[in-house]
């Protein structure tokens, strides 16, 4: 039975404790936090001397908007090792993350940030709904990127039974699932929803699914996605949140009782919300880009990382702790088309609308006569596939006027046959393919 309401013992003290005594935590933790960063890592100490900031000079907490930001760009440009703050000899492992162009980045932990990353997995899968106990599925990758072994060791950590499954082989998931029957599976939602089309193949109906949580994360999903999968795997599906450069899965996780966007771990985590062009702090509630400064890290402490995800920090709720809205999309895979502003989970909102369409798509953008052309390619549902071509054209119509009404532009829409798009095999979905020349 899901215990939804966390039991006594369940909640680890800080995370009921009063905003006063996480805030003076928190001031502690960021005044070591950059001493350790300035004595120990030449970038920082370069930064903050360039902006004439010290340690030192951190008196509250609202004082760190005087420090300067770190971003993806000054990992690249001290690739491999110079963001350490600890002898390579004392790094227990080395994680990278996919960069879009060029050099990956590294990022590395000692034996203690692997310890703090699985505390804080293990609370996030009981904050999940997850027991000691439990059996957890895990089909994120393992390897290079932090969401199979970050999930692994806090799901052990959490008291699981784990099941290192990794990604791609969705068969061999299902017949994993099936025999093995977890509580809990962590996955991304795209791939889920392969799983979910795999069971569908076979016959198997959501309720002889033992599955009873799914930890969704490492891209964005929307609540129309939420239902989907819900639905089509019979379990509660919850949000987790992080990214490799702060840590890997795991630095703020939605609670199963509210259902109610991610809990920032702020007891590891400090979160500030700024306008991305002005890079000014905007107040709790406006959107704008999440930056996160590390409190606990000792190998890759981190200094307002600007982390590029566009959301906004609302009051707390289940926990003491503020949660995070939704990623409503990225600053840097924002598409602009014909000036306006669109991100791809505003038209995944509006494809899933549609009871005819699953969550699979495709946007692809072109240049012709140097006007924007988009093309939205999506798919019926497997038990809709029987569709005339009339009910597709009316489809693809109706999603076409939903899009030019709710976002604001024109678009192309294709209703395919179920199944006719790619597949993921590694997790993460592609959805954008945007052709246009790139601006100089
Ligand atoms: O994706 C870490 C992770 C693994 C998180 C498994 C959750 C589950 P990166 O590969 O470094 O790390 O990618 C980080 O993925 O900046 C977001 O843009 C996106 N992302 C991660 N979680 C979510 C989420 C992992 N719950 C980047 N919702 C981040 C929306 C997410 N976007």
């Amino acid at each position: 039975m899901t215990a939804k309401t966390p039991q006594p013992g369940d909640l680890s003290p800080i995370e009921t404790a009063s905003r006063d005594e996480i805030a003076a935590l928190q001031l502690e933790r960021l005044r070591k936090t950059l001493r350790h960063a300035y004595d120990n890592v030449p970038h920082y100490r370069k930064a903050f001397d360039a902006k004439g900031v010290h340690p030192d000079d951190l008196k509250r907490l609202e004082d760190l908007r005087n420090f300067p930001f770190t971003t993806k760009e000054d990992l690249r440009q001290n690739y491999p090792f110079g963001m350490f703050a600890v002898p390579r000899e004392r790094l227990a492992r080395l994680h990278a993350s996919s960069g879009t162009t060029g050099k990956p980045t590294v990022v590395g932990y000692t034996l203690n940030d692997i310890s703090t990353w699985a505390d804080l997995v293990a609370r996030s899968i009981r904050a999940a709904g997850g027991r000691p106990g439990d059996t957890c599925h895990v089909a994120y990758g393992y390897g290079l990127f932090t969401g199979g072994l970050g999930a692994h060791y806090g799901a052990e950590r959490a008291g699981c039974t784990v099941i290192p499954m990794s990604g791609g082989q969705t068969e061999k998931q299902v017949q994993l699932i099936m025999d093995l029957k977890p509580d809990i599976i962590m996955v991304t939602p795209s791939y889920s929803l392969v799983i979910a089309e795999e069971f569908d193949r076979l016959g198997i109906a959501p309720e002889d699914i033992s599955l009873r949580v799914g930890i969704f994360g490492a891209e964005p999903w929307g609540e129309g996605m939420r239902h989907e999968i819900e639905r089509k795997l019979g379990l509660d599906a919850v949000d987790i949140y992080g990214l490799s450069e702060v840590m890997g899965p795991g630095v703020a996780q939605e609670c199963i009782e509210t259902k109610d966007g991610p809990v920032i771990w702020e007891d590891h985590f400090y979160p500030e919300i700024i306008d991305p062009d002005t890079g000014e702090v905007v107040p709790d509630g406006e959107e704008g880009e999440l930056v996160f400064t590390s409190l606990t890290k000792e190998a890759l402490p981190i200094v307002r990382y600007r982390t590029r995800d566009l959301t906004r920090l609302l009051p707390p709720t289940a926990r003491s702790f503020r949660r995070m809205g939704r990623i409503t999309g990225r600053s840097d895979d924002m598409l602009i088309i014909r000036g306006v502003n669109v991100f791809p989970t505003q038209i995944e909102e509006q494809i899933l609308r549609d009871p005819l369409l699953n969550g699979n798509y495709q946007i692809i953008v072109s240049r012709e006569n140097l006007l924007d052309n988009v093309e939205i390619r999506c798919e019926l549902q497997h038990e809709q596939d029987h569709a005339s071509a009339e009910a597709m054209a009316r489809s693809a119509k109706q999603l076409q006027h939903h899009i030019k009404t709710n976002i604001g532009i024109s678009t192309l829409v294709t209703v395919m046959h179920y199944g006719e798009l790619p597949r993921t095999q590694t997790g993460k979905a592609r959805r954008v393919f945007d052709k246009r020349p790139k601006q100089d």
